[in-house]
């Protein structure tokens, strides 16, 4: 995905992240190598592209897009580690306790996840209202902890109690991916001083459909790739007997579903015409024929 946007993400990111000197260097370095590491940046793009149909300015929409980015980074470095996937790739090089050792992995996630907030409060007060950025932590908090993102993980990890129905599954997804991906839409509309209630619950839904249609092409990849597209090793979840939407539904179900899903996110994005365009290409980036065969 190389668009004007791409380096423009690079700089942000980078511009957040400490230096790398001493006497912390080994812990900076490790943050840095974790989000700095390639990636598709599919949250940051999802941050532009909600604050651009919402219309507000990029100086903004770098915040949330930065602070999204970092907790994505954070999670992904955990969800490597022995104790949880015990990937040894991401992004097509060693992942960060492998380069780094686990104890310092550990701590880069725990210290991204700290930033990812700090960052979302280092909003200008010539930006942003200091109480929407109040309202946009207490919300981002919510998706990102134990009945967002971590409880959806701490399900996914569960081997007594895998989810065995479409809604328990789901249910699971809306956590462990589904959240973020709400946070990266729906951040913008909480920071801008112009409250758009309608705005708003139609790209809720829209990021809901989404973080779902993502979560189940993951799945389809994690089934169905090769080590070079996915950046990591393939079958991690078969081989960890992890319910998900290729074992519960079979490959071509999967692939339906994914279809049927971004469907349902075209159609709620119809009615905002050109401005939604941005979100339309994210959207389109992740159809079914997208997806080697
Ligand atoms: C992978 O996310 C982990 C999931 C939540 C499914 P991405 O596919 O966005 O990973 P990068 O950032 O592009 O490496
Ligand atoms: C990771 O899910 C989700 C989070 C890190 C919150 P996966 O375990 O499915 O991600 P991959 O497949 O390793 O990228
Ligand atoms: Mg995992
Ligand atoms: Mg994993
Ligand atoms: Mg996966």
């Amino acid at each position: 995905m190389s668009d004007p946007l791409t380096g423009h993400i690079e700089t942000v990111l980078e511009r957040h992240l400490p230096p790398p000197v001493p006497p912390l260097s080994v812990i900076h370095e490790a943050m840095r190598y974790a989000v700095l590491g390639g990636g598709k940046r599919f949250r940051p793009r999802l941050a532009y592209a909600s604050a651009h149909l919402i219309g507000i300015s990029r100086d903004l929409a770098d915040f949330p897009a930065v602070a999204v980015e970092f907790i994505h980074a954070f999670s992904l470095i955990h969800d490597d580690l022995p104790a949880m996937d015990n990937d040894d790739y991401r992004r097509g090089r060693p992942s960060c306790h492998r380069a780094f050792g686990e104890a310092i992995a550990i701590l880069a996630g725990d210290a991204l996840q700290a930033r990812a907030f700090a960052v979302l409060n280092a909003i200008p007060g010539t930006l942003a209202d200091p109480a929407a950025i109040v309202e946009a932590t207490r919300f981002f908090s919510e998706l990102c902890g134990s009945t967002g993102l971590i409880g959806g993980q701490t399900l996914d990890l569960d081997p007594l109690h895998q989810p065995r129905t479409l809604e328990e599954l789901t249910d699971m997804h809306e956590r462990k991916t589904g959240a973020l991906i709400r946070a990266a839409v729906l951040l913008p509309c909480l920071l801008t001083p112009h409250r758009m209630p309608d705005t708003q619950s139609r790209l809720d839904r829209m990021a809901q459909a989404l973080g779902l249609a993502f979560q189940i092409r993951d799945d389809i990849l994690d089934a169905t790739a090769d080590p070079e597209t996915l950046g990591r090793t393939p079958g991690g979840d078969a081989s960890r007997g992890r319910a998900t939407f290729v074992t519960l539904l079979g490959l071509d179900d999967a692939r339906r579903r994914l279809a049927a899903t971004l469907e349902e996110c075209r159609s709620t994005l119809a009615g905002f015409g050109e401005r939604a365009g941005m979100l339309e290409t994210l959207v389109g980036n992740l159809s079914a024929e997208s997806i080697p065969a």
